[in-house]
């Protein structure tokens, strides 16, 4: 059988395969001390301690609790963000790149004690973390990284082998990393949270902030508003970003992964690459087995060519690297990059500590959402910590910012004239069911899906977060933002933000 024969047929996240419990929308005014905006890792985290502080928390969900990046990553709970800490040196000093390994420790080492103290079922294992090359060119940069964790402190290796037949020219690894379920892990915190008193609320949408300097408001699509001291937006990409600070520093960027049984044993230890293209391994138990994740594949969102060709190429991956029995469960997700590879936490504006924000986790953010938890919450409760300074969304490092910023801003400036220019010939009449394409609908460019029975879906394919123009993702049966990564359904609801409004619907009649 091949690989895209191997593959199944709807994308769906091995981590979602548990019972969750299920909130209320809300559906009146509410006051509470804390609004936090998101229910991914990040707000869950900060929910967590908050509430256990004593503070009380509302937790608004935009779809279900977990069901975000959060519950369609990897999670590999490591400080070995790739290749880092050699740039961190050099951009930053040994000082912050020093604090930065410290913070993420510092995460593993919740989980860890979490897991010990409460007993969490949640397949936590302690791993080695190994990063691989396959050039000259970046077996270099495993060495010059090694002697960045020399200098900072950090207890690595490097090798010439790795335990699977892939052709590499080095490999470098962190010892005493970790691998988790997050969902079981994070489902668990909730627990406690509501325990605690956090008001929990799904199919909820903040549309909305009025930053005011002494009671900050959260308004809803429903039309109702929580009143609060502080906002936290820990909703992946900032829904309010009224300047447009960060949609001008970040793009999203998505990438692939498989659920796979295999016939040898899986040796440990979780792998990724530090060169192209991008592949990263792990396991975790299942039924008394292993499953393996094998992820990779990368490309800005709205940006790749056909998407199932992500998929099948991972499958490809992993039919020459393990004897596969089954490829289980695949699923695709997409995170933010800054402009310095650092996330933002903490103020959206400086001084202005009501309004909280954490993003920008570029795909590791499974220890960055538990230290941005910890962060928004020190801010909250006017504590100190020594990671303030280094993650704050205000900090400037003038000269690599400037320069990608412009070329970010060029992307999305190309990307909106394009999809404007593009000349569509394809008509509605032409789709095959379970086909959709950009077509040509009453003399304009729309978005048009035929479903398995035949019934079609016209979209207008013009972005409502800033009028870029969508394009088809034929693997997730989407519509996808090239600009900063909106996505919608085929039926133009929006299924993430930035963007709060669906695409207008053309026609959704039998065909
Ligand atoms: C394919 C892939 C693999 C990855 N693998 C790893 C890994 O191995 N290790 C690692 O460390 N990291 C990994 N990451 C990164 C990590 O998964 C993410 O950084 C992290 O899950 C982001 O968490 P979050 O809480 O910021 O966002 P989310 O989990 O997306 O949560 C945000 C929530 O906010 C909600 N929301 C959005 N807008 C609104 C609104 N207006 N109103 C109300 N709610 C709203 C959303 O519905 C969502 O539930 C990976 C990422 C990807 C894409
Ligand atoms: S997400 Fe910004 S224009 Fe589409």
């Amino acid at each position: 059988m091949s690989a895209s024969e191997k593959l199944p047929q709807f994308s769906q996240p091995y981590w979602r395969d548990l019972d969750f419990p299920s909130f209320k929308p809300l559906t009146e005014d509410l006051t509470v001390h804390v609004a936090i905006v998101g229910a991914g890792i990040t707000g869950i985290t900060a929910a967590y301690l908050l509430s256990k502080a004593g503070v009380k928390v509302a937790l608004l969900e935009a779809n279900k609790v977990l069901d975000g990046t959060t519950g369609h990553t990897t999670a590999k709970l490591t400080a070995q963000h790739n290749l880092i800490y050699d740039e961190l040196v050099s951009h930053f000093g040994e000082e912050k790149a020093r604090l930065y390994y410290q913070s993420h420790q510092d995460a593993i080492n919740f989980v860890k004690q979490k897991v010990n103290e409460k007993g969490i079922d949640c397949d936590f294992s302690q791993e080695n973390a190994t990063v691989y090359a396959y050039t000259a060119e970046y077996a270099a940069k495993l060495q010059t990284e090694m002697e960045a964790y020399r200098r900072l402190g950090i207890a690595g290796a490097l090798k010439d082998t790795i335990p699977f037949p892939i052709e590499i020219t080095g490999a470098l690894m962190m010892e005493n990393q970790a691998q988790y379920h997050p969902l079981k892990f994070l489902k668990s915190l909730l627990q406690e949270a509501v325990d605690s008193g956090c008001q929990v609320y799904e199919e909820t949408t903040a549309t909305d902030i009025e930053d005011d300097k002494t009671a900050p408001k959260v308004y809803l699509k429903g039309g109702y508003k929580v009143t609060c001291n502080h906002v936290i937006m820990a909703s992946h990409f900032p829904f309010y970003d009224k300047i447009g600070l960060f949609y001008a520093r970040m793009y999203a960027d998505r990438s692939y992964a498989i659920g796979i049984t295999t016939e040898e044993e899986y040796p440990g230890g979780m792998y990724v690459s530090a060169d192209y293209p991008a592949r990263s391994i792990r396991s975790t138990p299942f039924n008394g087995d292993k499953l393996l994740i094998i992820g990779g594949e990368t490309h800005k969102t709205g940006q790749g060519t056909n998407m199932m060709k992500h998929y099948e190429a991972i499958a490809e991956f992993a039919m020459t690297t393990f004897r596969v029995k089954e490829i289980l469960y695949r699923w695709s997700a997409q995170d933010l990059v800054t402009l310095d590879k650092l996330p933002y936490i903490g103020p959206m504006t400086e001084g202005r500590e009501r309004v909280l924000i954490a993003t920008g986790y570029k795909k590791w953010g499974m220890t960055t959402g538990i230290m941005a938890g910890h962060l928004l919450a020190d801010y909250v409760l006017a504590q100190d910590s020594p990671y303030k300074e280094l993650y704050t969304p205000s900090r400037f490092q003038a000269d690599p910012d400037v320069k990608k910023a412009i070329t970010t801003n060029f992307d999305v400036a190309k990307h909106l004239l394009k999809g404007k220019l593009e000349v569509v010939d394809k008509v509605t009449d032409e789709l095959h069911d379970g086909e959709g394409s950009v077509v040509m609908y009453e003399g304009k460019r729309a978005g048009a899906y035929k479903d398995e029975n035949g019934k079609l879906f016209v979209v207008d394919t013009t972005c409502t977060h800033m009028g870029c123009e969508c394009e088809w993702n034929a693997a997730e049966k989407t519509w996808d933002c090239p600009c900063h990564g909106s996505r919608y359904s085929f039926t133009g609801e929006v299924i993430e933000g930035p963007a709060l409004k669906d695409l207008t619907v053309l026609t959704d009649e039998e065909n």
